[in-house]
């Protein structure tokens, strides 16, 4: 049985946090009954920007909040690189619960968390969804290939946001090369960001 705990927007806005309580109790597919904490999200509900990775690793699982591990700690570096810090995001995953051993998350538990983020972004309301690697972009880019589009800013015709597909910075650690890549396109994404603020 999944162990319960909430982590709290850093800016403790009420409907957020009792969108994360929601989440932590959430049976809709079997991932929960292997959890140690739900991996709501974090950060921000006064944010222009909505990061989404694919789900939580080992230490997110253990601490209950996303991108906590080496990955989070390069998705620091970039964020780091254009002047921004995960209180001025909001970051979150397309699943909320530890695939076991790590592995990719499946369809049917995707679609099962999808309400989850949904509900996320019609709360959050961001202008710009940066989506880290090919499983977030599938959402909202299906049947593209990350190599053609990473970088490149789409206007989605539905709602006007604007999604930006980046690579998993976990990629960046077994391929040196593609920290370049990444820091590269996110220099993109800070152009961006002053488009859509001025
Ligand atoms: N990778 C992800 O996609 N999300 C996390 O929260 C951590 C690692």
């Amino acid at each position: 049985m999944a162990y319960c705990q909430t982590a709290v927007s850093s800016d403790d806005s009420p409907l957020l946090s009792d969108l994360h309580r929601q989440i932590d109790g959430c049976t809709r597919c079997a991932l929960s009954t292997g959890v140690t904490h739900y991996v709501p999200g974090m950060g921000t509900e006064k944010t222009d920007i909505m990061i989404i990775g694919e789900g939580p690793g080992k230490n997110e699982d253990l601490k209950g909040l996303p991108f906590v591990g080496a990955s989070g700690k390069f998705l620091d570096v970039l964020l780091d690189s254009i002047g921004l810090s995960r209180d001025r995001v909001y970051i979150t995953n397309v699943v909320k619960c530890r695939p076991p051993e790590n592995r990719d998350p499946k369809e049917e538990e995707i679609l099962a968390c999808n309400a989850w983020l949904e509900a996320q972004i019609l709360l959050i309301n961001p202008k710009i969804i940066v989506t880290l690697g090919r499983f977030s972009m599938a959402k909202f880019l299906p049947g593209v290939t990350i190599s053609k589009v990473h970088g490149q800013p789409k206007r989605r015709a539905s709602d006007g946001r604007i999604i930006f597909p980046c690579y998993h910075p976990a990629v960046a650690l077994y391929n040196g090369s593609m920290r370049a890549v990444l820091l590269e396109d996110f220099t993109r994404l800070a152009t961006v960001l002053s488009q859509i603020s001025s």
